[in-house]
């Protein structure tokens, strides 16, 4: 026990907030939002709670990653049992659940998609994809969209098209990037048919084939909605004249499926399907287990197949990463996530809607099932993005006890994707909640 002479003396400073801690330890690319950062420490279902024990409806589910509710039973039973037989053995050993979700996700995806690669992380998984591609094809060149998203590796940043995302000058070679098919934006304007907007992308398409690569690009790489880019959606046609596209060039149509896939969109189980494409190669992250650090491809036999080099990932497919997986996508099917987005995803997009009628500020509302967006201006008419605005929303809507997200170019699109289990009293609370904050950032003109 302490004795007088040896106790500490009396503490003049207090202790440094975990915002500041963060700000001196971490790398400053690990930027919290808020101009007070929150601290998360709990949840369950939709609901999260900050340090001090305030409670928010978190529509924004860690980038739509929650997919099945923070501190799910079922997926938390499926890891517990499983850390407690094996956590890891590397893929130097057969791994069951591993073969299991396999062959789940196979099930699920559109036909051809045969064969399936575990990674850690969506970047990690868009690596593969594209790895796999230039291998099959032995070609190197692949066209990317503008706004995309892609991650944060040198390839990644690379494929993506969002200058803030991007923080090397472009260092490699053989990428380059077509229209992004965000009709809200497209020079066509407001009146032009979904069928001219649809010919302005393909055409566009082509002539980027045409002109910026040899004519014999490797793949296109595509996120059937584009996430971080603000939800943009493609007109209807899109994504399957493009896969036409690029095949007519010898290349493979890859399919980004980290925001969209398990249902988020609604009716179906990837965003691709809406448009009756078959990709070559498709690629998933996020929600698929809930959280855990879990990415993965699938890609058609023969591509699959084309790899025969050496390569291994320490932890990708590990037992503990696939008792998660495995789990979220049980709940996924037991709960039918494709339906419930549908649902909840309208109930959010007509309150959006009733907003937009209210706030001229709001220039576009846009987003499929669960995946829906308002994009911020300053004018409808100069549709000139509005940052400060989606930002004072975003301010607001945490003060208000609902999490949403922020996207876009300028981060001046309001996101939310909350949990797919999300019901439709907390759906109707955290919209009643949201509107409350659009009135507050109103009032700040
Ligand atoms: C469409 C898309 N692809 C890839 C990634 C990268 O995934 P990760 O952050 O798991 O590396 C993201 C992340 O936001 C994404 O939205």
């Amino acid at each position: 026990m302490a004795t007088g002479s040896s106790q500490a003396p009396a503490q003049t400073e207090s202790a440094p907030s975990s915002a500041q801690t963060q700000k001196e330890r971490l790398f400053p690319w690990v930027k919290p939002y808020y101009s007070d950062p929150l601290t998360l420490t709990s949840g369950k279902g939709v609901w999260v709670k900050d340090d001090t024990g305030r409670e928010y409806l978190d529509f924004f589910a860690g980038i739509l990653t929650t997919s099945v509710g923070h501190c799910n039973e079922a997926v938390i039973a499926r890891v517990e049992d499983q850390m407690r037989r094996l956590g890891h053995t590397s893929a130097l050993y057969i791994t069951e659940n591993q073969l299991e979700v396999a062959e789940t996700l196979i099930s699920l995806a559109p036909d051809g998609l045969t064969r399936a690669a575990f990674t850690n992380s969506g970047t990690e998984a868009n690596e593969t994809a594209i790895m796999a591609a230039q291998l099959f094809t032995g070609r190197s060149e692949v066209v990317a969209l503008r706004y995309a998203y892609s991650g944060r590796s040198i390839l990644a940043t690379n494929l993506s098209a969002h200058a803030g995302w991007r923080p090397l000058p472009t260092s490699v070679a053989g990428i380059c990037h077509a229209r992004s098919p965000y009709v809200y934006r497209s020079p066509l304007g407001p009146d032009a048919t979904e069928e001219d907007q649809v010919n302005f992308f393909i055409d566009d398409l082509v002539e980027t084939i045409e002109t910026t690569t040899s004519g014999r690009p490797a793949a296109l790489i595509v996120e059937p909605i584009q996430g971080v880019g603000g939800f943009v959606v493609p007109p209807p046609g899109y994504l399957n004249r493009a896969a036409e596209v690029i095949r007519s060039y010898g290349g493979l149509f890859v399919c980004d499926e980290v925001q969209t896939a398990f249902g988020r969109t609604g009716e179906r189980w990837f965003a691709c399907e809406h448009d009756s494409v078959d990709p070559d190669i498709m690629v998933m992250a996020k929600g698929i287990a809930n959280g855990f650090p879990v990415g993965a491809v699938l890609a058609r036999a023969e591509i699959a197949d084309a790899w025969t080099a050496n390569s291994i990932s320490t932890y990708g497919g590990n037992p503990i990463s696939m008792a998660a997986a495995s789990a979220t996508l049980d709940v996924m099917q037991a709960e039918d996530t494709p339906g419930r987005s549908s649902v909840r995803g309208a109930q959010v997009r007509r309150a959006f809607l009733t907003l937009a009628d209210k706030h001229e500020w709001i220039g576009d509302v846009r987003g499929k099932g669960l995946m829906q967006a308002m994009e911020i201006v300053t004018d409808r008419r100069t549709r000139e993005p509005d940052p400060g605005r989606a930002l004072a929303v975003l301010e607001a809507a945490r003060a208000a006890g609902v999490l949403v997200g922020v996207g876009g170019l300028h981060g001046h699109v309001v996101r939310v994707g909350p949990s797919m289990l999300v019901t439709e009293d907390e759906t109707a609370e955290a919209l009643s909640r949201l509107e409350h904050a659009c009135e507050i950032a109103a009032s700040q003109d």
